[in-house]
This record gives C-alpha cells, sequence and structure tokens, in this order.
C-alpha cells in the first residue's frame, strides 16, 4: 500500500531482461527513497525479446527472496513517463548511469522530461563497477550464441533465457 507521505521513485525502462546492473540500481535507489516502482515501458514499436507480462514476472520472481521486496513495486506503463510519475505520486525517477556513452541520450531524456514537467526530478545512479559492461542487449548476444551469463543476470531471467535460447546450457 503506497502513501502520500512516502518517497516514491520511478525506475523505468525496457527490461528486457532485467540484469545484474539494473538490481544493483534498485538496491541503491532503497537507500534513498522509500519506495521505488520499476516501471517495464509498454512499447508496441519496439522489438523486445520478452512480452512486458514475462519481462514484469522476472523482476517479480527476482526479488521474491529480498529483504527490501515490499518497496520494490513492479508496473508497467504506456505513453509519456511524467504522466505515469505523476498518476504514482512519484518525486523522482531514477536512471542508471554507466559510463560516458550513456550520459548523451540520458541528458537529453532528462532535459525533456523536465520540460515537461517540473514536478519530478530526474536522479541518476551510478551501476557499481562490476556491472558496467553489462546491458540487457549484449546479454541478449551472448545467451543466443550459448555464451555463459551467469553472475550477470538474476536466476529467473537465466531460467527465462534458456526457454528462448537452446544453445544456453548450465554452466
Ligand atoms: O531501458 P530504456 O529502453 O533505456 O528506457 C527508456 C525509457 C523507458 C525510460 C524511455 O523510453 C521512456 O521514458 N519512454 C516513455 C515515453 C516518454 O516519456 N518519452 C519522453 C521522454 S524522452
Amino acid at each position: 500500500m503506497i502513501n502520500q507521505e512516502q518517497r516514491i521513485a520511478i525506475y523505468p525502462g525496457s527490461f528486457d531482461p532485467l540484469t545484474n546492473g539494473h538490481v544493483d540500481i534498485i538496491e541503491r535507489g532503497l537507500k534513498i527513497f522509500d519506495k521505488i516502482i520499476v516501471a517495464v515501458l509498454y512499447n508496441p514499436s519496439k522489438n523486445a525479446l520478452f512480452s512486458v507480462e514475462e519481462r514484469m514476472e522476472m523482476i517479480r520472481k527476482s526479488f521474491i527472496n529480498h529483504s527490501n521486496k515490499e518497496n520494490i513495486i513492479v508496473d508497467s506503463f504506456g505513453g509519456l513517463l511524467v504522466d505515469y510519475a505523476k498518476q504514482k505520486d512519484a518525486v523522482a525517477i531514477i536512471r542508471g548511469m554507466r559510463a560516458i556513452s550513456d550520459f548523451e541520450s540520458e541528458f537529453q531524456m532528462a532535459l525533456m522530461n523536465r520540460k515537461l514537467s517540473r514536478d519530478v526530478q530526474t536522479i541518476f545512479l551510478m551501476t557499481g563497477l562490476r556491472w558496467i559492461f553489462i546491458s540487457s542487449s549484449i546479454l541478449k548476444e551472448v545467451a543466443r550464441f550459448g555464451g555463459d551469463i551467469s553472475g550477470m543476470a538474476p536466476h529467473p531471467v537465466k531460467c527465462k533465457m534458456k526457454e528462448k535460447f537452446p544453445l544456453l546450457k548450465d554452466k
């Protein structure tokens, strides 16, 4: 149950699929905010590997034993992020920043969101160094050709990836 006094942040993304880098950002976010809404973008025009429902399920399962699981809400959204943030009474949008290469697009998105709404602040969190090279795209590429993705994504994600990529084996 969300109440008005809580500081809620939205962590939006494609999460196709969730990686350990995303998990790291959620855990860092929970040190600042009372609740984090992990919001999967519903975007029919984007060719995703997993359906929005599959992605949400993987996220939920990945946090099922987390000590702070009651403060991690998994949801999906369509349309403008700032509208969704307002609807959820969120004070912030969290984005993970890995390297300089992320900066330009993130900066543009944050400024556009600020132009659209002054009520929500974008907060950038740095991923831990060990996740700096991980992205959903690179994970999918490695898994597609049977490369080991252990330690790069939570176990429920790895299991689901095996369904899509038969070459991916237990290693
Ligand atoms: O994980 P991603 O794909 O980098 O996440 C991108 C996301 C979902 C944060 C962004 O595409 C988004 O917010 N889309 C919603 C539409 C919107 O509000 N666009 C205006 C801000 S640029």
